[in-house]
C-alpha cells in the first residue's frame, strides 16, 4: 500500500523510478502519481471530500446503523473508562500500581475505602457491560457475514480483502 503523501514524495524525488510492475511492465511513480490524481478528481466531481467515510451496506437497515453506532461509542467508552475506573479504585485503596519494575501510576483518587468498595462493584459491573455490549457486536457481525452473507467481516478486518 503506498500512502497519498509518500506517492507525492516518491513523484517529486524520483519521478521516472518504477513504482508498480504489472503483468511485467512497470509503471513509474510520475504515471502513478497522475493515475491517482485523476481517480482523486474523478471522485471529488462526484461530490466526495477528503476524511469521508464508507456508507454502511444496503443490507444493514436505518435502525441496525443506529444500534451499530451506539454499540461502537459503548465500546470504546467502556474500553476507556474500565482502566479509569481500574486506576481509580486502586488509588482509592492508596495500593501500589505497578506498571513495570520501581515505575508505578501515582493515585488519581484520594484514600477511602468507601470509594474503593465502590468503583470495585463499577468495575465488575462495566466488566459484563463491556462483555455483552463485545458479544452483541460479534453476533451481529456474525450474523450478517453468515447468514445475511453481506461481507460486512471483510469491510471491518484490518486485511480488508481487496476487489471484492
Ligand atoms: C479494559 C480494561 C480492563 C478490563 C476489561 C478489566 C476487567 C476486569 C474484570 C472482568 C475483573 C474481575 C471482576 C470481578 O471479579 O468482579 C477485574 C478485576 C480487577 N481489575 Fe480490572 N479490568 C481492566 C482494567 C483494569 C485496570 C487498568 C486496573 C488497575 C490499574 C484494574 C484493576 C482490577 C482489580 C484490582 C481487580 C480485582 C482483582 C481481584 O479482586 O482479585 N483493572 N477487572
Amino acid at each position: 500500500m503506498i500512502y497519498i503523501h509518500s506517492l507525492g514524495r516518491a513523484f517529486r524525488y524520483y519521478p521516472q523510478r518504477a513504482a508498480l510492475v504489472v503483468g511485467g511492465a512497470a509503471i513509474s511513480f510520475k504515471a502513478l502519481h497522475s493515475r491517482v490524481r485523476n481517480v482523486a478528481a474523478a471522485l471529488v466531481s462526484h461530490g466526495f471530500a477528503a476524511g469521508d467515510r464508507l456508507a454502511f451496506p444496503p443490507t444493514i437497515s436505518p435502525r441496525e446503523r443506529v444500534v451499530a453506532t451506539a454499540s461502537e461509542i459503548l465500546l470504546y467508552s467502556l474500553l476507556l473508562l474500565q482502566p479509569l475506573v481500574g486506576w481509580g479504585m486502586l488509588s482509592a485503596a492508596r495500593y501500589p500500581i505497578v506498571m513495570y519494575g520501581p515505575v508505578h501510576l501515582f493515585p488519581i483518587l484520594p484514600h477511602s475505602a468507601i470509594l474503593y468498595a465502590a468503583l470495585r462493584k463499577v468495575h465488575t459491573l462495566l466488566a459484563y457491560l463491556l462483555f455483552l455490549a463485545f458479544l452483541a457486536h460479534f453476533g451481529a457481525v456474525l450474523f450478517h457475514t453468515l447468514v445475511v452473507r453481506d461481507r460486512l467481516f471483510n469491510r471491518m478486518a484490518p486485511w480488508r480483502a481487496r476487489g471484492r
